[in-house]
C-alpha cells in the first residue's frame, strides 16, 4: 500500500492551480440521470471518488466518455438507455454520495433501489432527511435487506418541504427529484453551499425551473423533461483552503490560481485572525505568513456560509503551532476528530472535550509515522508533516486519492520535499 514520505520544515513558495470541485462534480454527474440527452461536464477533477460515481452510473446503464483536456477532464454522460435501477452495496458503501442517484432515478423512472450506505469514519451519517423529502414528494419508501426501495409510479408531486435539519446531500437529492415532479416544490431550511448553487445552474441549463438555490429557500417548478447541456464545474474551495493552510503553516507564500475568494469567507476570516495575510488578486489569491506570528483563534464549524467542517482538521494543524490556546468546535459531524491522536503523536498539545477540541499552540511539531481514517484528517497530517521537523510517513493515503488531485505534484511544485512510496 502506498505511503507518503515528507521531509518537513521547508517554506512553501509558488503557485497552485485549483482543480474542479469534487463535491460539486459528484451531484453534477448524477444529474445526467435526469435526461436522455447528453450532459457535458468540464473541469471534473481526476479523483478516486469521481471514478467511483462513474462506475455506479455505468452500472445503471449510462454511457460515459472521459476526455483529458490539458489538466482537467471533460466527461460526456448520456443516460438514454438506463437499464438497471439498482445501486448495489459494493458501489454505494465506497462513497456515501452514491445515494444521490435515488432522487433522479425515482423522478425519471418511477422507482429506484439503492443500498443503504452504512457507517463511515466521521459519524453515523444517516439518510433520513433524503427519505423525508422524497416521501413528501409522494414517494413510497421502504427498507429491506439493507436497501431503500422507492416507488412513484405516477411521478412525484411537488410539495412544501421544511427540512428539520440542514443537509447538503438531502437538499441536492430533493432538488434533483423536484425538477421532474408535477407542480411546485419549496425546500425550506435548504443547505446553501456553493456546490448546490452550481448544481442548480447546470439543471437550469438543462431546462429545470429553479429559483433560490444557494439560499435557504429553493423553489422548483417541475417540468416534463430535461435536455442536453454543457457546464463547467466550479473550483474546489476546500482544496484552495487546504493549500492556503500549507502556505500558512510553513511560513511560505502560495498563490492559489483560478480561485476567487467569494465562497470561503468564513475560512479567510479565521486565517486572517490567526495572523495570515490573504490578498485577493485577479482570479487568484495570495496567501503569505510568518510562521512565528501565528496566533490562536476560536473556530466553530457551521453549515455554509459558516466555517466548513471540511476545513476543520486542516485549521487544527495550523492552530496547533499558533501562539496561545484555540478552541475548535465541530457542530456538523459527531466523530470528526480522528486526527487529534495523530497530531498529538507529532507533538501537538490538543485534548477533546465533547464536541470541542482545545488546542494549545506549541512552537514546533516533530515528524512521525501517522495514519488517518478519512480524507480531511489525512490531509491535516500532510500539512502538519510539511511544518514538522524531520520525517513524516503517512499511511493509508488512499483517502487522499479520493479528494486531492495531484497532491504530491502540487505541493512539490512549491518546494515541498514530499514523495509517494510503496
Ligand atoms: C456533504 C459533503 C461533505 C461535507 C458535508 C457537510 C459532498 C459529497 N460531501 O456531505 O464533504 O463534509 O456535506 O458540509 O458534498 N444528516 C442527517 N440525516 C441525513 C443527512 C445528513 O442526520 O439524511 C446529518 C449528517 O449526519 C451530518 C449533517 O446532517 O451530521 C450534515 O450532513 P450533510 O450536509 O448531509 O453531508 P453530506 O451531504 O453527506
Amino acid at each position: 500500500m502506498d505511503k507518503l514520505h515528507i521531509q518537513g520544515g521547508v517554506q512553501l513558495k509558488g503557485e497552485i492551480k485549483i482543480s474542479g470541485s469534487k463535491n460539486a462534480a459528484l451531484p453534477l454527474m448524477v444529474a445526467a440521470l435526469l435526461t436522455s440527452e447528453k450532459l457535458i461536464l468540464d473541469n471534473i477533477p481526476d479523483l478516486a471518488d469521481i471514478r467511483t460515481i462513474a462506475k455506479l452510473l455505468e452500472h445503471l446503464g449510462l454511457t460515459l466518455t472521459k476526455k483529458n483536456n490539458f489538466d482537467a477532464c471533460r466527461y460526456e454522460l448520456c443516460a438514454a438507455s438506463v437499464n438497471d435501477l439498482t445501486a448495489p452495496y459494493d458501489l454505494v458503501r465506497k462513497m456515501r454520495a452514491s445515494v444521490l442517484v435515488l432522487g433522479p432515478l425515482l423522478t425519471r423512472f418511477g422507482k429506484a433501489r439503492v443500498s443503504l450506505p452504512g457507517g463511515c469514519a466521521i459519524g453515523t451519517r444517516p439518510i433520513d432527511l433524503h427519505l423525508y423529502g422524497l416521501r413528501l414528494l409522494g414517494a413510497k419508501v421502504d427498507l429491506d435487506d439493507g436497501y431503500i426501495n422507492a416507488f412513484a409510479p405516477s411521478g412525484l408531486i411537488g410539495n412544501l418541504i421544511a427540512m428539520p435539519k440542514i443537509s447538503v446531500g438531502a437538499t441536492e437529492n430533493i432538488m434533483m427529484a423536484a425538477t421532474l415532479a408535477h407542480g411546485e416544490t419549496i425546500i425550506e431550511n435548504a443547505a446553501q453551499e456553493p456546490e448546490i448553487a452550481d448544481l442548480a445552474r447546470c439543471l437550469i441549463k438543462m431546462g429545470a425551473r429553479i429559483k433560490g438555490a444557494g439560499t435557504g429557500r429553493i423553489v422548483i417548478n417541475g417540468v416534463k423533461k430535461l435536455r442536453k447541456a454543457n457546464h463547467k464545474v466550479i473550483p474546489d474551495r476546500i482544496e484552495a483552503g487546504t493549500y492556503a493552510v500549507a502556505a500558512a503553516i510553513t511560513g511560505g507564500a502560495i498563490k492559489l490560481v483560478g480561485f476567487s475568494d467569494d465562497n470561503l469567507t468564513a475560512f479567510w476570516e479565521v486565517l486572517k485572525k490567526s495572523g495570515v495575510s490573504v490578498t485577493k488578486l485577479n482570479k487568484s489569491i495570495l496567501i503569505e505568513s510568518d510562521k512565528k506570528q501565528l496566533l490562536a483563534t476560536d473556530v466553530s464549524t457551521q453549515p455554509y456560509p459558516g466555517f466548513p467542517t471540511d476545513m476543520q482538521a486542516q485549521i487544527m494543524s495550523l492552530l496547533s503551532m499558533a501562539v496561545g490556546t484555540s478552541k475548535i468546535t465541530e457542530n456538523i459531524f459527531e466523530n470528526r476528530y480522528m486526527h487529534i491522536p495523530e497530531l498529538v503523536r507529532m507533538g501537538a498539545d490538543i485534548f477533546q472535550q465533547g464536541s470541542t477540541a482545545v488546542v494549545r499552540g506549541v512552537p514546533k511539531l516533530q515528524g512521525a509515522q501517522v495514519m488517518a481514517t478519512d480524507l480531511r484528517a489525512s490531509v491535516s497530517l500532510v500539512l502538519a508533516g510539511l511544518a514538522a521537523e524531520g520525517e513524516t510517513l503517512i499511511n493509508r493515503i488512499y483517502h487522499l486519492d479520493r479528494g486531492y488531485e495531484k497532491l504530491v505534484e502540487k505541493l512539490a511544485s512549491c518546494g515541498a520535499l514530499i514523495k509517494r512510496i510503496n
